[in-house]
């Protein structure tokens, strides 16, 4: 997690190191820090909270050279001396981080012994010495800088304004960094969504590969210290649609957006999807992979493969691959899913697939990110910038394309469009009848409770996970869900007279399950919420939805992530940004 950035060019790089750290605060928001040079002289502002709102920092304008950090603590504390960027003993130095630094125990104690003192509890204090030590032994910055970065274990990318030589150091191994060009100016970033609005000229670095800034670029090899070519590429970005459009929230922007994102997601060809249908029908067994809100994508991808296409199909989390290892063989199939494409877990799940020669797919919000790197057949999901942290519109595109491959696979390509028509018509018409408000009608009843439960069963599985997640994320309320058929093995247990119990209800072979379970609630006192086509005496409160068949799920998720951005407003909470999280989890 953590964001950094860097800028070179003309005056006024504080001011460009705020904007970037502004675009980056997905990574992290719990304290931010810049610091500029001037007169060879690095000045750090730094400061606990959101750099959301600032609009001046009190840093040199003249400065044309600068970096920065928003940061997701993982080591020491939320307080200003902790945020970096951190300062050199000699102040010749500031260095920003992004990773961890698994072996720092270890290197601190050695630098201890030599007599170095350190005054936070990061990890990234450890690297600033380590540099300091390197530094120490009369060779090149360069090079100090190089053997620094070859001591540390881990995923870390860091960032270095160095003093003496007015330059820019930047090294990546695991977190993602890249290069932005525009005519004189360079920006080094965490992802190149932080500088699309000034550039989308762009310089790949890859892991274990360093980039040295002044005047201009230089690449290199952190192994040997070798120079290497570099290329300059035009990145296709969708020009920063970083703004709220008139909505309060990103949040509620991004679930409206599902109008026409769902079917983004699904706009590829037959012979776009082929190979890598080719590839699922070779395998013996083929994965799915995800983490937190990616995860229940996977697991409904699953599902679908399953039931629609009769495969063979296991969702696996990714934190949780280590007794999948040895089941994997070569050929068999793993498909990631990821809105960032950096999270950490996801990637190192890879790298056990890529190292058993198995066939990686994966279905990819961000452009140019790490998983899709690591792919054999890569899909983006075409969603647009997400920013607020809690996943929507990333979910239902990767679902919906998960259903158009599964359709793909049992020749049913076309049959599957006409749906897609019908689905992206339905949810126009939910939002039209007035779905926002009647939810928030809803959230003024519900607003005072602490416990919820929402239940599904097969294909709405998936979904009452997910739901529950969206809600604990952005309102803190506990929200748990669960299999109805789960209910009578424990969690009726937990049903008490007024506890709200959500049941997602459609017109399939789990109907009358479903119904028996909302009957079995009620009758403890439950206040019953169905999320339903028909309205039943069963319901103390009822929303309507259409009957999409298959497809419900994609439009089922929706009244939850409404409710999930209803309450956190009523209760005062800023859905965008949920305390302690971080949208792309690139730490383990
Ligand atoms: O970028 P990814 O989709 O790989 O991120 C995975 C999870 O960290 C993410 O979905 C997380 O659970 C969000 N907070 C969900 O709202």
């Amino acid at each position: 997690m953590c964001g950094i950035f860097g800028y070179n060019g003309a005056k006024g790089a504080p001011f460009k190191v705020k904007e970037g750290l502004k675009r980056l605060e997905d990574r992290g928001y719990d304290s931010w820090g810049v610091a500029a040079l001037k007169n060879n002289r690095i000045d750090i502002y730094k400061r606990v909270g959101s750099i959301g709102e600032v609009n001046k920092i009190p840093l040199d304008e003249d400065s044309s050279i600068a970096i920065g950090h928003t940061r997701w603590a993982t080591h020491g504390g939320v307080e200003n001396k902790n945020a970096h960027p951190h300062l050199s003993s000699d102040g010749s130095f500031a260095l920003a981080h992004n990773g961890i630094v698994e072996n720092f125990q270890e290197l601190k104690q050695d630098l201890q012994s030599k007599g170095y003192e350190f005054s936070t509890e990061t990890d990234t204090e450890v690297i600033v010495k380590l540099v300091e030590e390197h530094s120490n032994k009369n060779i090149d910055f360069t090079e100090a800088v190089r053997k620094a970065f070859k001591d540390l274990k881990g995923r870390n990318t860091i960032i270095l304004l160095d003093a003496t030589k007015s330059r820019i150091y930047a090294v990546r191994n695991g977190s993602p960094l890249v290069v932005g060009i525009k005519d004189d100016e360079i920006f080094i970033a965490s992802d190149t969504l932080s500088f699309s609005n000034e550039t989308n000229q762009i310089i790949e670095v890859e892991n274990n590969q360093m980039v040295e800034v002044n005047r201009g670029i230089k690449k290199l090899e952190v192994s040997n210290g070798d120079e290497v070519d570099y290329k300059i590429k035009k990145m296709n970005l969708e020009e920063s649609r970083i703004d709220k459009e008139g909505h309060p929230h990103f949040m509620i922007k991004e679930i409206i957006e599902q109008k026409h994102t769902i079917r983004n997601a699904t706009l590829y060809s037959y012979e776009e999807l082929f190979p890598l249908i080719n590839s699922i029908r070779q395998a013996e067994h083929v994965y799915t992979v995800g983490s937190g809100t990616a995860y229940f994508a996977a697991s409904q991808i699953a599902y679908i493969l399953r039931r629609e296409s009769q495969l063979n199909v296991t969702e696996i989390k990714a934190y949780e691959i280590s007794s999948y290892r040895d089941l994997f063989k070569k050929n068999d199939v793993i498909i990631a899913v990821s809105q960032s494409g950096e999270t950490a877990d996801t990637i190192e799940a890879l790298e056990v697939a890529k190292q058993k020669d198995m066939t990686v797919a994966s279905i990819v919000n961000m452009i140019g990110s790490t998983i899709g790197k690591m792919s054999d057949h890569l899909f983006l999901a075409r969603s647009g910038p997400e920013i607020c942290v809690a996943a929507t519109k990333s979910f239902t595109a990767q679902v919906a394309w998960g259903y158009l491959v599964a359709y793909s696979l049992t020749n049913r390509f076309n049959r599957f469009q006409d749906k897609v028509d019908k689905l992206t018509t339905e949810i126009e018409k939910l939002f039209e009848s007035g779905i926002v408000q009647d939810i928030g009608q809803l959230t003024k009843t519900l607003v005072k409770e602490e416990h919820f439960f929402v239940l599904g069963k097969g294909k709405n599985y998936n979904i009452a996970l997910e739901g529950a997640l969206k809600v604990k994320e952005t309102s803190y309320k506990h929200f748990e869900g669960f299999a109805s058929g789960e209910l009578k093995h424990g969690v009726i247990a937990l049903i008490e007279k007024g506890v709200p119990v959500f049941l997602i209800v459609s017109e399939d072979e789990n109907k009358e399950d479903m119904l028996s379970t909302a009957s079995e609630v009620k009758s403890r006192g439950a206040y019953t919420i169905g999320i339903a086509r028909n309205n039943n005496d069963l319901f103390d409160y009822f929303i309507k939805m259409p009957n999409l068949k298959q497809l419900d799920p994609l439009i089922n998720i929706i009244p939850f992530q409404i409710l999930s951005y209803k309450l956190a407003v009523a209760l005062e909470l800023n859905p965008d940004k949920p305390r302690n999280l971080a949208k792309s989890v690139t730490v383990k």
